[in-house]
């Protein structure tokens, strides 16, 4: 184990948010470690080019390791955690994905007050000011003490595993919603004909909002194989709620229908064609 102001940190993944939480733990002064197996070309570049330690084998990098950060698509992190559970680990376990209060909960049944629950909010911190991550939980207040640089700023919250979570789903279900609930809209309106007719009102009288569904088509594209299980994870949490889970089922299925872009630069044109099964 390493002193108290210097840990070993195992990454599980160093994708493109990860590699800001890494690169913030690494000028706190940590080790980050990252594991190999299974992973593309582009993590281990970006993992390279942060300088963090790669391991070969899991239960390799996790007998050195003081804390593990979770840091991978929605519907991974229970698989990702199960296999940290299953390990000879003790340390501490930081789960930053965006998942339900529940799923949060379920993580707490493995690691007890050794979790602390975590949510995203901002692009991939590569300067400061942009990203926040929440924490919560009984390990919390320990793992906000890790990060004692810049860029990402934390944020520990007075309360138990699931409300970094609840904050994250609460967020995302408003700025990845009103996304897809926006590309469907100009689906619908071009299924119709009627798209022209629309932009012209919006631009009567909903300033900004035509060239809104521009950028978000551009910005959403590449990412939303990514937001399919996070949608899910956001009707779970409305329905645990005694609320309708439905607006994010819808959002699901949009994103999945524009999996087919992933890592891509589409564009409108490219989004609509898929969203209407056109492509
Ligand atoms: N990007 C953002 O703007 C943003 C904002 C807020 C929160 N977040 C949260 O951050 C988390 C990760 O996002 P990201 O942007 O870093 O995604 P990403 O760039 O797609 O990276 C995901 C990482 O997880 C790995 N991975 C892929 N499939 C996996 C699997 N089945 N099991 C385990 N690992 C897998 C990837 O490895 P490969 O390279 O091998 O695919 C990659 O290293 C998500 O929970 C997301 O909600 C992201």
């Amino acid at each position: 184990m390493s002193s108290v102001a210097t840990r070993a940190i195992a990454l599980l993944h160093p994708g493109a948010m990860g590699v800001t939480v890494g690169a913030t733990l690494a000028a706190s002064g940590h080790r980050v470690g990252w594991l190999v197996e299974g992973r593309s070309a582009a993590t281990r570049r970006r993992a390279e080019e942060a300088g963090f330690q790669p391991f070969d084998d899991l239960e390799a990098l996790l007998a050195g390791a003081d804390g593990v950060v979770s840091v991978c698509p929605p519907d991974a992190a229970l698989d990702v955690a199960g296999r940290v559970a299953g390990s000879r680990f003790a340390g501490t376990y930081v789960d930053a994905n965006a998942v339900s209060p529940d799923t949060a909960r379920r993580l707490e049944s493995l690691f007890g007050a050794r979790l602390a629950d975590g949510g995203i909010i901002g692009p991939p911190a590569h300067r400061s000011g942009t990203t926040r991550l929440y924490l919560s939980g009984p390990a919390a207040a320990e793992v906000a003490g890790w990060f004692r640089a810049d860029p990402l700023a934390v944020i520990a919250l007075d309360g138990p595993v699931g409300a970094a979570s609840a904050l994250k789903m609460c967020y995302a279900a408003y700025t990845k919603g009103s996304t897809a609930l926006l590309l469907a809209v100009r689906a619908l309106a071009e299924a119709e004909g009627v798209s022209a007719a629309l932009l012209d009102e919006w631009r009567i009288s909903q300033g900004g909002l035509a060239e809104r569904s521009e950028a978000v088509a551009r910005g959403s594209a590449g990412k939303a194989w990514r937001f399919v299980g996070e949608m899910h994870e956001i009707a779970d949490t409305f329905e645990s709620a005694g609320l309708p889970g439905g607006f994010h089922r819808a959002a699901a299925d949009l994103y999945q229908r524009m999996t087919p872009l992933k890592d891509e630069n589409a564009d409108l044109a490219d989004v609509l064609a898929l969203l209407l099964q056109r492509a």
